[in-house]
């Protein structure tokens, strides 16, 4: 059996290359079992850190590494796991985030699906650092194969005593649950994510406390996300100074790109961090260029909560820095292309139709405010627009921004607000002639 989704990858590329390494082996079709997993090298990390180093050095390899938190923000893993207090007599959980609900990003559903143990073992690498002996996997509930292929190779890592009791003889204990959530888009943020665990209805904490000192059931916990937590066995396996030679100097590593939208061959791509935006939409080895090789419009790099860019700015490096240079980031890494049909207002009515549900309802600004959004851009839409809306759309987001208790708030305004600064034309035709100036509507399948 194998749990496969059809998505492109490139694994060929990987697998010939001293530097890119998490897809290595993504397109053998028995990567999934432990037995494939452990004959390409699997689990020898997390032995050799929990049998030959102390917690503390664990952690300071992953500090030392740089590695960035892969799930939207970039905190440094290893100064995050860094935060549990060393005296707290509480237990300390480990909480891998595979809510995986950001429109365009589908990165942690390939590991799970194809390679869950990486995630595991990535897993039980980070528990033992942070001195954890119970952690769970938070899968989004619309994940049919993921779900199954982690359920399967978790139960294969207890039968192979990866987990368990008294793991390779060392004393040290290590249980692991997966929980499977509701479908909310909130549920990835971490807080909301704690307590839809704990069984509460899944809504944000106001911080501080952070997780890392009041988390799961008010304890100290970690949360990762699934391809932070898949990078670890090999920085434990090739060391610091290897990972860190990879990629860009405060960025390093890799990252897996999700690419889609109006591309010839959208997919999972493994790049290290800086590689170009222009070149991976348009190399034939990635995205081949744009569908029906039509002019470019913009793009989204990080996921649908970042700003747009322009085909001018797509020169830019695909990491943290260059990223927020040009006035983006780099987010999740989901790169969604947007050729020369699409009608801006109609796109930005998809992403504030998404934000508005999936808001949780705990802050005003948010609730209210994604709401006002979507009457008004919906409104100008369909030609019903009025003098003035658009700096009403400004004026609602501007009260969102930074004045709400999670990002998702921020996250809902900001492909609105760099879509009119930079098509502030294309809305105001739509207000005044009530339809689009671009010519073909193209409506995503
Ligand atoms: C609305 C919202 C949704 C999020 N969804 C996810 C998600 O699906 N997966 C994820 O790893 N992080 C998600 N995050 C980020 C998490 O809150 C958290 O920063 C992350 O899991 C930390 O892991 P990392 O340090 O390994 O990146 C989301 C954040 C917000 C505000
Ligand atoms: S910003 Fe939105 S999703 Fe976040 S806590 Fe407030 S209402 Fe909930």
């Amino acid at each position: 059996m194998s749990f496969y989704s059809p998505v492109r990858t490139n694994a060929q590329e990987v697998a010939a290359s001293d530097r890119l390494h998490l897809f290595k082996y993504v397109e053998d079709p028995e990567q999934h079992t432990v037995a494939t997993y452990e004959a390409h090298g699997g689990y020898v990390a997390w032995k050799k850190a929990l049998t030959t180093m102390q917690p503390e050095e664990v952690a300071l390899e992953v500090k030392t590494a740089g590695l960035r938190g892969r799930g939207g923000a970039g905190f440094p893993t290893g100064m995050k796991w860094g935060f549990i207090p060393k005296g707290s007599p509480k237990p300390k959980y480990l909480v891998c985030n595979a809510d995986e609900s950001e429109p365009g990003t589908c990165k942690d559903r390939v590991i799970m699906e194809r390679d869950p143990h990486a995630m595991i073992e990535g897993m039980a690498i980070g528990a033992f650092a942070i001195g954890c002996h119970l952690m769970f996997v938070y899968i989004r509930g619309e994940f049919g194969e993921p779900i199954r292929s982690v359920r399967r190779a978790v139960k294969e890592a207890y039968e192979r005593g990866h987990l368990g009791k008294n793991i390779y003889g060392s004393g040290y204990d290590l249980d692991m649950i997966v929980h499977t959530g509701g479908g909310a888009y909130i549920c990835g943020e971490e807080t909301a994510l704690l307590n839809s665990l704990e069984g509460k209805r899944g809504q944000s904490r106001i911080r501080p406390p952070f997780p890392a000192i009041e988390g799961l059931y008010a304890s100290p916990t970690i949360v990762n996300n699934v391809e932070t937590l898949a990078t670890v066995p090999h920085i434990i396996n090739r060391g610091a100074e290897w990972y860190k030679s990879l990629g860009k100097e405060k960025s390093p590593g890799s990252k897996i790109f999700s690419l889609s939208g109006h591309v010839k061959q959208p997919g999972n791509y493994e790049l290290e961090l800086g590689h170009s935006l222009k070149d991976f939409i348009y190399n034939p080895k990635y995205g081949g260029g744009i569908l029906g090789d039509k002019a470019l419009k913009g793009v989204i790099p990080g996921g649908s909560s970042t700003p747009f860019l322009t085909p001018d700015m797509i020169e830019v490096g695909l990491d943290y820095e260059s990223l927020t240079e040009v006035g983006s980031m780099l987010g999740s890494g989901a790169v969604i292309v947007f050729n020369e049909d699409t009608c801006i207002v109609w796109a930005l009515l998809k992403l504030i139709h998404f934000y508005r549900h999936e808001s949780c309802g705990k802050c005003t600004p948010c609730r209210e405010g994604t709401g006002w959004l979507e009457q008004l851009i919906r409104a100008i839409e369909q030609g019903r627009g009025r003098p003035g809306d658009v700096e009403k759309i400004e004026s609602v987001c501007g009260n969102i921004l930074g004045r709400t208790i999670c990002p998702l708030g921020d996250a809902a305004v900001m492909p609105i607000q760099s879509s009119i600064r930079l098509w502030r034309d294309e809305w105001q035709y739509h207000i005044d002639h009530g339809k689009c100036m671009v010519k073909t509507h193209f409506e995503f399948k």
